[in-house]
């Protein structure tokens, strides 16, 4: 079905809501479609009745939709987007990234949380980006080997297909070489990647021969990028698995790279490199059972947060773009950032009040800090008191099958290119997951996110994260399945879909389309994207306190939803991500 027809279905939807509610109680819901979203894309949407696919560029589609059709399941078409996202997306995620993946299987009903995120090599000190006058070198956590933690992706998604795979794992990386060896035309995004980070880039003879052009400009875009060096290496992995990374000609090049730059990462390294099978957060929202991914995520924590803190107030009742309900879910997430700078981190290291954090308690006291209509300073929204509660440009792409199995990941190498550069003679963009670590407590990441103790640098110590997969079950059967990239925003923008699918009952187009706002505590700003609210309610906003700016959240939502007996799959309309079913 067209875009279109849901978005007519969502009026006559609405009308006959209108005619049902009492207008008093109930607003309906009207959502405004983002600037960003408006522009016509194809094959964003689809609808089918045995899967629904929707990851964040064509041919990573086009290599699950494959694995189905050579009889795959859900996990070959997984394995086979992930890598293919991996060479198709080489400024978001790659094979030296890592990645989260939530896997519900319906034959044993039981959410699986595996994190193969990176981690932080064993000869790392707590102060290494610090230099001797206690300022923090910022660009050393970004750029170059001493940004570079240990890559897990290949050994997560190995696993994952060991476990749970049917097909030769050799066939789900066939899509992914051969988009290497063949190459693809440059797209808008990858090309202001590469613009934005020429200037590195350029600092590296072999990022340089693969994405720069020979007077060291930043390939334009429709120019055809070839990855023969990536195709090798996916080569190697498919004939040896994980140890096609972790051992052998590729580690022998990341080894000799890292001691050349003076790095740290080492053959130890490699070799303890393990992936964890994490239990997943659980919790409810209108008596829907949301599963997502738990610390070193902090985004499932803060996106169940959000929605504990929110829930009694039925914001449907308020319409959803008012100054009341963009307040109070604003106010809402200004909360969960404090909580985030002081108390999240890796849970193998310090203790994590999880529990607490996620509780409807704490919810309800934090909710009764934010008041009807005063916005906040952030000085004034300090991490909350758990001690009552507690008692003891990465990628997304979302399935659903018709056997009842939902998948959502989101995999990175952290910022635009990773570090920058690239393992000699192998294809691979190294990432830059160090700054993901709080390197000075009180100060600011990429993302503008501050970090609290629980997330300083420590040897084989996971990088706090805000991804945040999700899925939501219903009837005892996957209802959605969600994430996003986007550094911080992910949270705020995963928890909006929620909320908008949910609470204010919007079709999964509008839910992912519709104008989202942002506030992470510090910056002390409330971002709402383009076009914004109206006026009046704009104005309602900037009298209660708020400082917005109405500029572009930056996150891209890829879902999957299961309505009646149809699949339904949504890709960002922001960005180049495609849909897919049957
Ligand atoms: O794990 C994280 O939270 C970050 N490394 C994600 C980076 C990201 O989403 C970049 N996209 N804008």
């Amino acid at each position: 079905m067209k875009k279109t027809t849901y978005t007519f279905l969502f009026f006559i939807t609405a009308l006959i809501g209108c005619k049902s509610e009492t207008l008093e109680t109930h607003i309906i819901s009207t959502p405004i479609i983002a600037k960003a979203a408006s522009v016509q894309r194809i094959n964003t949407e689809a609808v089918g009745q045995k899967f629904a696919i929707a990851t964040q560029g064509d041919h990573s589609t086009k290599a699950a939709l494959q694995m189905f059709s050579m009889g795959g399941n859900i996990i070959d078409a997984a394995i086979a987007a992930s890598f293919t996202l991996a060479v198709e997306r080489p400024q978001s995620t790659g094979i030296s990234g890592g990645g989260f993946f939530l896997f519900y299987e319906a034959k044993t009903k039981k959410t699986y949380a595996i994190d193969f995120r990176e981690r932080g090599p064993h000869l790392v000190k707590e102060n290494m980006f610090i230099d001797k006058n206690d300022v923090y070198q910022k660009s050393r956590s970004k750029n170059g080997i001493l940004a570079v933690a240990v890559p897990g992706l290949v050994a997560g998604l190995f696993e994952i297909h060991q476990k749970f795979g049917s097909l030769p794992f050799e066939k789900t990386l066939e899509p992914a070489r051969q988009l290497a060896e063949n190459g693809f035309p440059v797209y808008p995004n990858l090309s202001e990647a590469l613009l934005d980070r020429a200037d590195i880039l350029r600092q590296d003879p072999s990022a340089s021969s693969i994405f720069l052009a020979k007077d060291l400009k930043p390939w334009p875009v429709g120019h055809i990028l070839v990855q023969k060096d990536l195709a090798a290496s996916l080569r190697k992995i498919q004939r040896k698995g994980r140890d096609g990374f972790y051992k052998g000609s590729i580690a022998k090049a990341l080894i000799q790279l890292s001691k050349k730059e003076n790095g740290l990462i080492d053959q130890m390294d490699l070799d303890n490199y393990h992936v964890r099978w994490r239990e997943p957060l659980h919790g409810q929202f209108h008596g829907y059972e949301i599963f997502t991914m738990p610390p070193p995520s902090s985004g499932g924590v803060h996106v169940l947060q959000f929605l504990n803190i929110l829930e009694k107030d039925n914001l449907a009742k308020h319409g959803i773009f008012t100054a009341k309900s963009i307040h109070l879910a604003g106010a809402a997430l200004q909360e969960a950032f404090a909580d985030r700078a002081q108390f999240l981190g890796d849970p193998d290291f310090s203790k994590i009040p999880v529990k607490a954090l996620i509780s409807l308690p704490y919810a309800e006291s934090r909710r009764r800090e934010i008041s009807l209509d005063r916005a906040r300073k952030a000085n004034e929204v300090k991490m909350g008191n758990l001690q009552h509660y507690e008692s003891s440009d990465t990628t997304h792409f979302s399935i659903m099958d018709d056997q009842g199995n939902a998948v959502a990941s989101t995999q990175t190498i952290n910022g635009w290119m990773g570090a920058g550069i690239v393992i000699p003679g192998t294809g691979i963009v190294l990432n830059n997951e160090m700054d993901d670590f709080t390197a000075q407590v009180g100060t600011a990441n990429m993302f503008g996110a501050i970090g609290g103790k629980p997330n300083s640098i420590e040897p084989g110590k996971t990088p706090l994260s805000s991804m945040s997969p999700t899925i939501i079950i219903h009837d005892q059967k996957p209802l959605l399945s969600l994430g996003a990239p986007g550094g911080t925003r992910i949270i705020s923008c995963v928890a909006q879909t929620i909320l908008n699918y949910l609470e204010y009952k919007l079709p999964l187009y509008e839910s992912i389309a519709s104008i989202r706002y942002h506030h992470q505590w510090q910056p002390d700003i409330l971002q709402i994207e383009m076009p914004g609210p109206t006026k009046i309610e704009l104005k309602k906003l900037q009298d209660m306190g708020y400082e917005v700016s109405l500029s572009p959240v930056g996150c891209n939502v890829m879902a999957v939803a299961r309505e009646g007996n149809n699949f339904h799959a949504v890709a960002d309309p922001r960005d180049i991500g495609t849909s897919a079913s049957e």
